[in-house]
């Protein structure tokens, strides 16, 4: 059986869907975008004003990016949406329930041919296949935002998916510009959150047992890896109360007390002390272009 992608459905006009909407309609794909709520598409546009923040070059022009999202419309109607699809990208909210719901959906909706994909953050998409028939057409393709920056996608199948599905699927995310990291067998956490997640448990370890200063720590990280900022920084940026919410994902899948994230981290989000998003002050470290303040005030 041939899998081609030509036509896009996107579902879920929020941060993620409506990247990946109008970064596939940059690179000439047909897309449609459904959201249960018309207004999301506008906002979620307005706030991805990102192409100037970051220290690395995007790749495309901010111009060709904002071209193919004033064409975008949302589609109401998930019937309509999904008719011509060769691929869905369900970018719904990260609740199974709402997920298995979409999936059952999509299943229903799509052609035989369709290849049915989930940018879920923390739901292997086996855990999706009980509503669909489609289940060896179904797969993760987890993208990180900024798409035009954080050009790479994680590809992860279930024991279910067809090697073409795959193979698929990681052509259109490299017609993209992105960068697949294919991962042979499923794992929470993909590729690079695995990566990274292994990184933020020591650092969280190091400042919660008072080894290391959280500041000497992304010091060290910035100029041995010559990175506007480091861990601290980025977790300030995500929101300590998001962190806290991953760490205890990774802790109930292997259920292993030294994954439980530090008592201290969570003192911080009871005190209010989410990061950058919750705090007026933001520090500019001398020399980097790194913010604190979910751990300035330890
Ligand atoms: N935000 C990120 O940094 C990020 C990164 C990678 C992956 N993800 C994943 O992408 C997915 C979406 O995350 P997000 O941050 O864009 O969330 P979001 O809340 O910004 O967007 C979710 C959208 O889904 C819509 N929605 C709700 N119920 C729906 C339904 N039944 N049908 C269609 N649309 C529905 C909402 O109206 C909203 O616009 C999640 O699974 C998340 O784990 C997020």
């Amino acid at each position: 059986m041939g899998y081609r992608v030509r036509n896009v459905c996107v579902i879920g006009a929020g941060t993620m869907g409506t990247q990946i909407a109008v970064h596939a309609l940059s690179f000439g794909y047909k897309v449609t975008i459904f959201d249960v709520d018309n207004t999301k598409l506008e906002k979620s546009l307005q706030k991805a004003g990102f192409a100037g923040s970051s220290s690395r070059a995007p790749i495309i022009s901010p111009e060709r990016w904002m071209n193919a999202a004033k064409s975008l419309k949302t589609s109401l109607s998930l019937k309509e949406a999904l008719k011509d699809a060769d691929l869905v990208m369900e970018a719904g909210p990260e609740d199974i329930a709402v997920k298995r719901d979409l999936f059952k959906q999509m299943d229903e909706l799509t052609s035989d041919n369709s290849i049915l994909a989930t940018t879920s953050s923390s739901i292997p998409v086996s855990r999706l296949l009980p509503c669909t028939k489609k289940d060896k057409q179904c797969l993760n393709l987890h993208f990180y935002p900024p798409i035009i920056v954080t050009n790479m996608v994680d590809v992860m199948g279930s024991p279910a998916t067809r090697a073409e599905v795959m193979d698929a699927a990681v052509k259109w995310v490299i017609s993209l510009g992105c960068v697949p990291l294919k991962v042979k067998k499923e794992l929470l956490g993909f590729c690079y959150n695995r990566i990274w997640r292994a990184i933020k448990k020591e650092v969280l370890f190091m400042w919660a047992e008072n080894f290391v200063d959280y500041r000497e720590i992304d010091r060290a990280w910035m100029i041995a890896n010559g990175t506007p900022m480091g861990p601290f920084g980025l977790m300030d940026a995500i929101g300590l109360d998001v962190v806290y919410d991953i760490e205890m994902i990774y802790y109930r899948d292997s259920n292993k007390p030294e994954d439980f994230p530090p008592p201290r981290l969570e003192q911080k989000i009871k005190q209010g002390e989410l990061g950058v998003k919750k705090s007026a002050r933001i520090l500019y470290l001398p020399g980097s272009r790194i913010q604190q303040s979910g751990f300035l005030q330890s």
